[in-house]
């Protein structure tokens, strides 16, 4: 473990926190992106072992390819390919809401918290990446999030209706609101920032 933040770790947070900032769908998401920038500040411990990928990566690098002309999202997927040696990739749990296929057909990454390249608990910025046709598990948690949608896929929040942000999306969730994803004949990629203001107060 190092104390310094690498200068990729750093230019994929300046550049997402912008990004996600600038693209924010209201107040709630702005404030709470004011917060993780405000404790982005301060470096924690960062991993030094090299990152491992999963078998969906393979759809990472033309997903970051066609966002490359993009005016705000080429900036952040440079930023990305920067950073992504070190990420490492993990599925997470599944339950009777995803597909079949789900547990061999996405991965999750951390940039900054649990299990991500800096080790801390008040933030988490990560991505999910998922293959064509998987749905992803109905899901909650305490933090609140604020999504950057990166492809085409469609988002949910409760029992709602499923959306598409669009490449550039961005949308809110509240603490504890159950959500989820999907993707339909393209790979779904998707970056995420949470406040997690329990791990603050504790
Ligand atoms: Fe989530």
């Amino acid at each position: 473990m190092t104390n310094t933040r690498s200068p990729e770790l750093q230019r994929l947070l300046d550049v997402t926190l912008e990004v996600l900032t600038r693209r924010a769908p209201g107040e709630e998401a702005r404030a709470s992106l004011r917060r993780i920038a405000a404790a982005a500040g301060r470096v924690e411990p960062q991993r030094e072992a090299p990152g491992s990928r999963q078998p969906v990566c393979e759809h990472l690098g033309l997903m970051l390819d066609s966002l490359s002309a993009h005016p705000d999202l080429g900036p952040l997927a440079q930023a990305f390919r920067a950073v992504e040696p070190a990420l490492d990739w993990r599925p997470r749990g599944t339950n009777e809401t995803a597909s079949a296929n789900f547990p061999t057909s996405h991965a999750n990454a951390v940039f900054v918290g649990p299990g991500g390249i800096e080790r801390r608990n008040d933030i988490w910025i990560g991505v999910s990446l998922l293959a064509p046709h998987v749905r992803y598990p109905d899901h909650d948690h305490a933090p609140e999030e604020t999504y950057l949608v990166l492809s085409n896929g469609e988002f949910r929040q409760e029992d709602g209706d499923w959306f598409s942000p669009g490449v550039g999306g961005s949308f809110y969730n509240t603490p504890g609101i159950q959500h989820a994803m999907r993707s339909g004949d393209t790979p779904l990629l998707a970056l995420w920032a949470l406040w997690n203001d329990r791990a603050v107060a504790a």
